[in-house]
């Protein structure tokens, strides 16, 4: 990513989306396969299925103006770390794309959006129903996957000293290295 290109906005899209992200597959994968409690798993799910479906928008707005911007520079520039950093985060991207989708078409109940309104099941065939669930879940291994890549590559550069994480934060988030 040209740091010139990524604007405040985008800034804010990301570190929105990385706290809401890390939650719901944290917490979603807590209440998958550690949670016994079925108060716990029915309350995550509950509070997490409006919370992704309130973050839909918000992320496809951040893909909109970010998925695959800066091509012409990464191919034009011949850097291997480019070309993979540039194909991670289109992945992750187009992943999350799918994750959300899915979780939104799989859902064998209304979605309850925290009491103010609800929205209908879409898909009521059991089968494609399946083939969804199924998709969301591939889904999430592979988002998992990709963040622990996107996480290492990003402890990697600032151990190397690129200290990308300085310039990670929109300004009130910003701290000065300034004496
Ligand atoms: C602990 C969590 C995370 C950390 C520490 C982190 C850190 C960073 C940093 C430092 C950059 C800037 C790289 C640069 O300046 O070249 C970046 C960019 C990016 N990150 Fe993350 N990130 C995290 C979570 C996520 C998540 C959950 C997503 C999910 C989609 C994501 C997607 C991206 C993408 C696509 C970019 C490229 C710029 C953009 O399109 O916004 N990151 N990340
Ligand atoms: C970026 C968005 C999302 C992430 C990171 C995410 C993550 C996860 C994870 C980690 C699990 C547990 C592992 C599994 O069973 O697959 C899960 C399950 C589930 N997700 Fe998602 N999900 C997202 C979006 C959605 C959406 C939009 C919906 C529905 C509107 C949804 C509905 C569900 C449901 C119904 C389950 C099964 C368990 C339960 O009832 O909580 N997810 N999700």
């Amino acid at each position: 990513m040209n740091h010139s290109t990524y604007s405040y906005l985008q800034k804010w899209l990301h570190a929105v989306s990385m706290i809401i992200m890390v939650w719901l597959m944290s917490s979603g994968y807590y209440a998958a396969l550690i949670s016994r409690s079925v108060d716990v798993k029915g309350a995550i799910s509950t509070f997490n299925v409006a919370l992704a479906t309130l973050f839909a928008p918000v992320f496809f707005f951040r893909m909109y103006l970010s998925f695959g911007q800066g091509y012409a520079d990464v191919f034009r520039s011949g850097d291997a770390m480019r070309y993979a950093a540039f194909l991670v985060h289109n992945l992750m991207y187009l992943t999350t794309c799918v994750v959300i989708v899915s979780g939104f078409l799989m859902m064998n109940r209304e979605i309850d959006m925290f009491g103010l309104f609800y929205l209908p099941v879409v898909i009521t065939d059991l089968q494609l129903r399946g083939w969804i669930s199924f998709s969301h879940t591939w889904g999430c291994c592979v988002l998992a996957l990709l963040l622990v890549v996107h996480v290492a590559a990003v402890i990697k550069h600032q151990l190397a000293g690129k200290l990308i994480l300085k310039g990670m934060f929109p300004k009130p988030f910003h701290v000065s290295t300034h004496q």
